[in-house]
């Protein structure tokens, strides 16, 4: 079983995959399991402080860095019950944005902890102190760290075995390794004919056919024309056959005229 401890202001945010979807059955199943850390909870003042205004003036406030350590720990001794040494990942708009071999590698550890920060920001020297590793999910600002933990759990949580019920699905996603790196290919299912305000919505013919060699050259060939009108830059990195090479001519072709 994957562990993942979450230090975060909102415990309540987390309900969000702790009660739905392939991530709520997968906690079920034991596959994984969530523990929140709020660090509210380690502060002994009546008014329960957990953030003050920065050292050198500025706007905004600062989580501090006490709060934040005293959750960490007690994060790290859960973790130390099962022997495991978790890595703490401190979610942060100042890191390099995740993409899918981050996924896999953090997928692969049996604990981590997720360090989420409000405000401006938390104070620096608990990042120096606790922090293996700086996550950003894109270059754009959260209002804190939570949606983006969730977002890193859910994407390892739905590659962890057993998870997705067809084995290949999470090997066939957009931009896993096994997908060649390319988009996906769209996807159709019943009705054959759908009227959409009066008019008739097919599928393509194709898929219909039972011939699953011209099926599997359809969905290649619309991956790497999805592709290459969404985003040309992952084609710089793929070996292509000769076969999708001459796809990528026509395509390009088609597109001229
Ligand atoms: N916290 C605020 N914005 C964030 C982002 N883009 N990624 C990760 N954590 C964040």
């Amino acid at each position: 079983m994957k562990r993942y401890d979450v230090v975060t202001l909102f415990p309540e945010m987390f309900d969000a995959i702790a009660d739905s979807g392939v991530t709520r059955r997968a906690l079920d199943e034991k596959v994984w399991e969530l523990k929140c850390w709020n660090p509210r909870d380690f502060v002994r003042n009546v008014h329960k402080t957990v953030d003050d205004r920065p050292f050198g003036g500025g706007p905004g406030m600062v989580m501090k860095a006490e709060p934040l350590h005293q959750a960490i720990e007690a994060a790290r001794q859960r973790q130390q019950q099962f022997e495991v040494v978790p890595q703490v990942i401190y979610l942060s708009p100042q890191a390099r944005p995740l993409k899918d071999a981050d996924v896999r590698r953090l997928s692969a550890e049996e604990g981590l902890i997720f360090l989420c920060g409000r405000y401006e920001g938390i104070d620096e020297r608990v990042v120096q102190a606790h922090v293996d590793e700086e996550v950003s999910i894109g270059d754009y600002v959260l209002s804190g760290g939570e949606l983006a933990a969730m977002v890193v759990i859910d994407a390892m949580v739905r590659l962890l075995p057993g998870v997705l019920n067809d084995g290949a699905s999470a090997v066939e996603d957009s931009y896993s390794p096994a997908r060649h790196g390319l988009l996906d290919h769209p996807h159709y299912t019943r009705p054959e004919v759908w009227d959409l305000a009066g008019e008739r919505s097919v599928v393509p013919p194709v898929l219909l056919s039972g011939n699953h060699a011209e099926i599997a050259k359809w969905r290649r060939r619309m991956a790497l024309e999805r592709t290459w009108r969404r985003r040309p830059e992952l084609l710089a990195g793929l070996t292509l056959s000769k076969q999708e090479l001459r796809w990528l001519e026509e395509i390009k072709q088609s597109h001229q005229s």
